[in-house]
């Protein structure tokens, strides 16, 4: 047989094999006994040379095309064997339920806040905000609780020291030209948001301003040294103690379901006058052996902290109150520990 005549069935028996390969290693194998340095396809070519001369071009072309037919058949061969080795071995259940991707959720403490929000929302309030660090000025002097007031002593806090600072003028105290820095503070409530409030703009007045606040308590099921408040300031002509009541009723209302009772207590706030403490109830509290569980602090705006911001307290009236979102989270959803909100943990979290 010519050597013109071996080409195509070697070559076709080289693809048969290169094909039936059943794993990488047989592939590699199979690749070396026929286009391998040694291999039989290879030894053809090896046989050109001894061709006459008018034979050449005619076989040359056909074993190169023959070869470039068998490199291709091995990539192909490869790249099967590679898809086989990447799929799975199991056969797959196309039946079962997919894999879900688990959602994140709002922490309870935003989810209640979002939910008092959009309650005072519905009655025309609109949300204010105001710094963490505050000065004790906005804290606690223009809510009419001076230096040496014992109101202070309950909110004793964390101070965070500020730099002297060089005044011109000589209008320091301190040698030098320097006066004492102006004492800055973590805000123990958010009612310094009402005085930021009021200095800022004209009356009427309708905001609520939720926001963390610090105070120097130990840790326990009640308590937490950071917590977070929500205060409210309605500022107007005529306002009285019923718009107070009416509005904080409709809002525990909205929040906790109708079964709620508030009741109303006198207290004693140096901002508030007179001042009242909101005491509230339903089926939960009773559960817990409990008949009423204090929940908010409010009052008549007094006529001093309008004095403060510039307000002529003749004419414009007004009602505030501030109360834990934490307390509130805890009574809705039946919570016994504070610590609970800020340990992260993901098992408590997930229940709401
Ligand atoms: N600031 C008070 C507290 O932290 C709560 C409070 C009481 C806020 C009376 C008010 C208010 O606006 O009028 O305990």
């Amino acid at each position: 047989m010519s050597l013109l005549n071996e080409i195509e069935p070697l070559k076709q028996s080289a693809l048969a094999e290169l094909k039936a390969a059943p794993d990488p290693a047989a592939l590699e194998q199979t690749k070396g006994a026929w286009i391998g340095p040694n291999g039989k396809f290879t030894a053809l070519m090896k046989q050109l040379g001894t061709l006459p001369k008018e034979e050449k071009p005619a076989a040359g072309k056909l074993i190169n095309a023959a070869k470039v037919e068998l490199e291709a058949a091995l990539v192909a061969r490869r790249e099967e064997l590679e898809l086989k080795a990447a799929l799975p071995k199991e056969p797959t259940d196309f039946t079962l339920p997919g894999r879900r991707r688990p959602v994140g959720k709002l922490h309870p403490l935003t989810q209640v806040t979002d939910d008092i929000v959009r309650a005072f929302r519905k009655i025309g309030f609109v949300v204010a905000d105001g710094p963490e660090i505050e000065d004790d000025y906005h804290c606690f002097d223009s809510l009419n609780t001076p230096a040496d007031h014992p109101a202070r002593d309950s909110q004793d806090t964390f101070y965070v020291g500020a730099p002297a600072s060089p005044s011109p003028g000589g209008e320091g105290r301190g040698e030098g030209g320097t006066k004492p820095a102006k004492p800055y503070l973590l805000r123990t409530h958010t009612s310094s948001v009402q005085i930021r409030v009021m200095q800022s703009q004209p009356p009427p007045i309708r905001i609520i301003a939720p926001g963390r606040v610090y105070r120097r308590d130990n840790a326990d099921a009640t308590h937490n040294p950071t917590f977070h408040q929500i205060e409210g300031l309605y500022v107007d002509k005529g306002v009285t103690v019923s718009d107070l009541k009416g509005t904080v009723e409709f809002v525990f209302k909205e929040l906790m379901g109708s079964d709620v009772k508030l009741r109303f207590r006198p207290h004693y706030f140096s901002y508030t006058e007179p001042s009242l403490e909101i005491d509230f109830t339903n089926a939960l509290v009773k559960k817990l052996g409990k008949d009423w569980l204090e929940i908010a602090g409010c009052g008549m705006v007094h006529p001093q902290v309008f004095k403060n911001v510039g307000y002529d307290p003749e004419v414009w009236t007004g009602w505030a109150f501030g109360f834990g979102i934490e307390r509130i989270a805890m009574l809705r959803y039946g919570i016994n520990d504070i610590r609970l909100f800020y340990e992260n943990d993901a098992r408590f979290l997930k229940q709401f």
